[in-house]
């Protein structure tokens, strides 16, 4: 049965709660994957849960909504388990289905809007954990080459938020399954400040239940829910420079947030340089910058896309005059 595309508002589809109306179809069954190679060969904009897209009022691209179910233990190793989830289930869904299973892991990613196979499309990562530290491979369709593939992580091309189904654009690589690797060595990890900091945290040795209700506290504190005030999380990505930037930078502010990284540059807290640039909790039309998080842009009501791109540009603008860093923008733009 060939994919059947209507036109339909998007507005409930993107967490920013953006108005458009595009050529809609839902893809629940991969066995019409296929025919949709067949007869859209690459042009469709594959879509999640819309938590990290910026949508355009009239987008020229086809949308396919992704809405594959079922998750399975693919194989119980000595030392791990292998776990397969398709990729419409809810990300936070899965973290919660697995720890509910005993398979600790992922309870670092916890509550991140948006669903399974979105997540390594921008290798989500939060609270000392990426999902390529957790990946096992996944399955794909080449959509423009008309075949499935199994990529591993290696071929996956995995850096901060970023891969190659990122980086080839929407249309060419359709998510079907992913698979985890999640060690039976459970170890917790508490590199991030503010999880080690944690008040239920102090003085025990964590179990993967207590990490999960950390993390969702911390992030309910910090983060607006999408479903009370619209927003698509991090706004921008925290920007990588040079050693020789990093430092001229901290000579001239002394509370610069730094993080190193492996390969000898430094990376920058995009939410601290927004607020030293005076955009945190600033209005700009029904937008703004989020008061407790100045890296989230949320929607107030009624934005359309021309109001967020402005106060983006305003925003990374206030940001390269005071630092002469460019900020890079993270959603996707479904145009
Ligand atoms: N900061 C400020 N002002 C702000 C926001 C942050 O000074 O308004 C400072 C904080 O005090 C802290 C530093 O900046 O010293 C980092 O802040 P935070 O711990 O909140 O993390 P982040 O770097 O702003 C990243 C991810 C988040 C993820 C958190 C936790 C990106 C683009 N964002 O934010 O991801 O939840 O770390 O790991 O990497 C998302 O991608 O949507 C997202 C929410």
């Amino acid at each position: 049965m060939p994919i059947a595309f209507i036109e339909q508002s998007l507005q409930p589809c993107n967490t920013l709660g953006l108005p458009a109306r595009a050529q809609v179809a839902v893809l629940d069954d991969e066995a019409a994957v296929p025919d949709l190679c067949r007869e859209q060969g690459g042009s469709v904009f594959i879509l999640g849960g819309g938590s990290n897209v910026l949508m355009c009022a009239q987008p020229r691209h086809r949308v396919l909504r992704v809405a594959l179910r079922g998750i399975r233990l693919m194989r119980d190793t000595a030392d791990h388990w292998i776990i397969e989830a398709a990729a419409g289930e809810s990300w936070h869904g899965f973290v919660t289905h697995c720890l509910d299973q005993g398979w600790p892991g992922l309870e670092n990613l916890a509550l991140i809007p948006g669903t399974v196979g979105a997540a390594p499309v921008q290798n989500i990562g939060a609270y000392g954990l990426e999902l390529d530290q957790r990946l096992h491979s996944v399955v794909a369709w080449d959509l423009q080459a008309g075949c499935e593939r199994t990529l591993l992580p290696s071929d996956c091309g995995f850096a901060y938020r970023d891969s190659v189904f990122k980086r080839d654009g929407a249309g060419r690589w359709l998510i079907v399954r992913v698979r985890f690797a999640l060690p039976k060595a459970w170890v917790p990890r508490l590199d991030y400040p503010d999880l080690r900091a944690h008040p239920a945290l102090q003085g025990v040795a964590p179990t993967p239940r207590q990490v999960y209700d950390a993390v969702c506290d911390i992030r309910r504190r910090k983060l607006p829910d999408p479903a009370v005030l619209g927003n698509a999380g991090s706004f921008f990505k925290n920007p990588v420079v040079d050693a020789a930037r990093a430092d001229a930078l901290k000579r001239c502010f002394a509370d610069l947030r730094v993080y190193p990284q492996a390969d000898g540059r430094v990376k920058l807290a995009a939410g601290w340089l927004i607020e030293q640039a005076g955009w945190k909790g600033r209005r700009l039309g029904p937008v703004g910058m989020h008061e407790r998080q100045a890296l989230v842009l949320v929607n107030h009501g009624g934005a359309q896309a021309a109001d967020v791109r402005a106060l983006a540009q305003a925003v990374r603008q206030a940001v390269r005059e005071r630092f002469g860093v460019d900020l890079e923008q993270e959603p996707v733009v479904l145009d």
